[in-house]
């Protein structure tokens, strides 16, 4: 069976005692609500970490960077290392939010890097692909996300391949309000499981879990995480507020 996630990702908000305030607000929610059906996953911007680890530590709530680096250690000035952040306490790394592909250079070949740097240093990937806008309406969305993955994670082994999170993210609807349907996403879902399962087998695809994200918020949670293919979700501006954030961990 796979795993059901909501992870929260807080992008460049926060000071850190602001964020160490969000993260134990989220501790006391997730413990008040007794079992969740997900696993809760918060994601602060990298200076925050090892407090927010420490606030979360044996609650079950796991820890994510956002980003790491291509190279394993030396003069990469203002970068940092995979094996920093699993030093840390980290579980988790996001890679390939589309903020980073677009504003930070961030290509196939270095997430590529990036991804097989994370698993050497015992991170999951929590890997985002996700069409823009132009591509959703010429119809090639489908290829956009095929070719992201096929470039980003398929040279991965199979053993390699199931410690990889997904998180499909249409760029128009990060940060936009708007949301994909939950007939788009289920659609798109399903697709890429499929991709999965014609390179790794129709069982590490099955075990592979899909999060979606773009303006995912308390209220359609719910209808997204209803749908077979829709595995949680990576929340940005709705992780900001744990009551919100917590509603949507409750939505399965
Ligand atoms: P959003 O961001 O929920 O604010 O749309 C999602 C993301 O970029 O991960």
């Amino acid at each position: 069976m796979r795993k059901n996630i909501v992870a929260g990702n807080w992008k460049m908000n926060k000071t850190l005692q602001e964020g160490v305030q969000l993260a134990a607000e989220v501790r006391k929610q997730v413990e008040a609500s007794g079992a969740l059906k997900c696993e809760v996953v918060l994601a602060p911007p990298f200076i925050h970490l090892t407090e927010v680890c420490k606030v979360v530590a044996g609650s079950g709530i796991g820890v994510s960077a956002q980003n790491c680096a291509a190279e394993t250690s030396g003069a990469y000035t203002g970068e940092v290392s995979a094996a920093m952040i699993q030093s840390i306490g980290c579980a988790y790394t996001l890679i390939g939010h589309s903020e980073r592909r677009s504003y930070y250079g961030d290509t196939d070949q270095i997430l590529s890097k990036k991804v097989k740097m994370a698993l050497a240093n015992g991170l999951k990937p929590i890997f985002c692909i996700g069409e823009v806008l132009a591509e959703r309406e010429s119809g090639i969305h489908f290829e956009v996300v095929k070719s992201q993955l096929e470039k980003g994670l398929f040279d991965l082994t199979t053993e390699e391949f199931q410690n990889i999170v997904l998180a499909y993210e249409p760029v128009w609807a990060i940060g936009t309000g708007k949301t994909a349907s939950s007939a788009q996403a289920q659609e798109i879902h399903a697709f890429i499981r499929r991709t999965i399962e014609l390179k790794y087998g129709a069982q590490v695809a099955q075990n592979t879990t899909i999060l979606y994200g773009g303006s995912c918020n308390d209220a359609n949670a719910a209808e997204l995480f209803a749908c077979p293919d829709v595995d949680g979700g990576l929340i940005g501006g709705a992780s900001l507020v744990a009551e919100k954030f917590i509603k949507i961990a409750q939505a399965f």
